[in-house]
């Protein structure tokens, strides 16, 4: 689908370093729906491309909110938004991508926020209150001046009879989430998502041992790192299978770079392994997937890939490019 030119209609402060940023159509209208947990990925004017999940209601046609936490030791998407984004300037954004979907029709769900991490959770909550399901939020945060929604979704869950619980480990007199006790006396059932930093998400895959696989759903902000063990570590080797041409891939170099330096246009925008923007079809050879987008069922069909992080356990992989 075609890239969408949106006008950032407004910016707001939620949180110390937290802004939203409204984008809607410059002419108005409603935008290509979208599905709680989904996310769009913005190119900024610096060359940059980030993921953002969507915080807002899925009922909301006519505009896209996002949420950016301000971290300066990242690699520039944060602060360019800050400082260099206005209101009233033009983003080119993909339509939106759901690698978190909201199972709608479970029976109860529990929310795992874990700082930024509130933000597709924020807009699961709109959407099981509009369909009047049944669900509690958990939001971690080391401060809380610095975590945003908090005054909204309390008093939502207040409202509606909801559980809301908030950790703010860094103040004093806070408390620390443990996450083993969310599973506890919850109903038949019941689904479970994760959204913040990687360690967050590390302890609650390994407290959630045990829960069917199904029912367990985690965001990523962060690709995976390439494992020690790669197969690869002395390079391989990628054939185009339209040209026919080889191309060498070195320790430390991606495919799609090496790709996009021989001329080949290619999609990409992340670059992380978390937008899917890149994904490839595998013709021949067995890739060692890094990315946070297939699931376990489609890595393991091994006929296709995202090659901005993935690499290869064979010497050759052939590429449908
Ligand atoms: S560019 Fe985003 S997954 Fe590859």
């Amino acid at each position: 689908m075609n890239q969408l030119a949106l006008r950032v209609a407004a910016i707001r402060y939620e949180a110390q370093r937290i802004h939203t940023f409204e984008l809607r159509l410059p002419e108005g209208g409603e935008l290509p729906p979208f599905d709680a947990g989904a996310h769009v990925n913005v190119h900024l004017g610096n060359g940059l491309a980030r993921s953002y999940s969507l915080t807002n209601a899925p009922s909301q046609r006519d505009c896209y909110v996002i949420g950016v936490n301000l971290d300066r030791k990242s690699r520039g998407g944060s602060a360019y938004m800050h400082d260099k984004v206005r209101v009233g300037d033009m983003l080119t954004v993909s339509p939106p991508a759901n690698n978190f979907p909201l199972m709608e029709n479970a029976p109860h769900s529990v929310l795992i926020a874990g700082g930024i991490g509130i933000t597709p959770l924020r807009s699961m909550v709109y959407r099981l209150e509009e369909l009047n399901r049944s669900w509690e939020l958990i939001y971690c945060f080391r401060q809380r001046h610095h975590a945003a929604f908090v005054e909204e979704l309390e008093a939502l869950g207040r409202s509606k009879g909801r559980r809301t619980r908030f950790y703010f480990d860094g103040d004093a007199g806070g408390r620390r989430f443990e996450l083993h006790g969310a599973f506890d006396n919850q109903p038949e059932n019941t689904h479970f998502y994760c959204c913040g930093p990687t360690s967050m998400l590390s302890a609650f895959e390994t407290a959630a041992k045990g829960i069917e696989p199904a029912r367990i759903h985690v965001e990523h902000f962060a690709g995976r790192q390439a494992s020690d063990e790669t197969a690869t570590q002395g390079g391989f080797k990628v054939r185009l299978a339209a040209s026919g041409r080889v191309l060498d891939v070195a320790p430390g170099q991606s495919i799609l770079d090496v790709v996009l330096g021989t001329g080949v246009r290619v999609s990409y925008s992340c670059k992380e392994g978390i937008c899917g923007s890149c994904e490839t079809r595998v013709i021949d050879g067995t890739p060692e997937h890094l990315d946070l987008v297939l699931s376990e069922r489609q890595q393991q069909a091994n006929d296709r890939m995202m090659i901005c992080c993935s690499r290869s356990k064979s010497a050759e992989l052939v590429l449908d490019l």
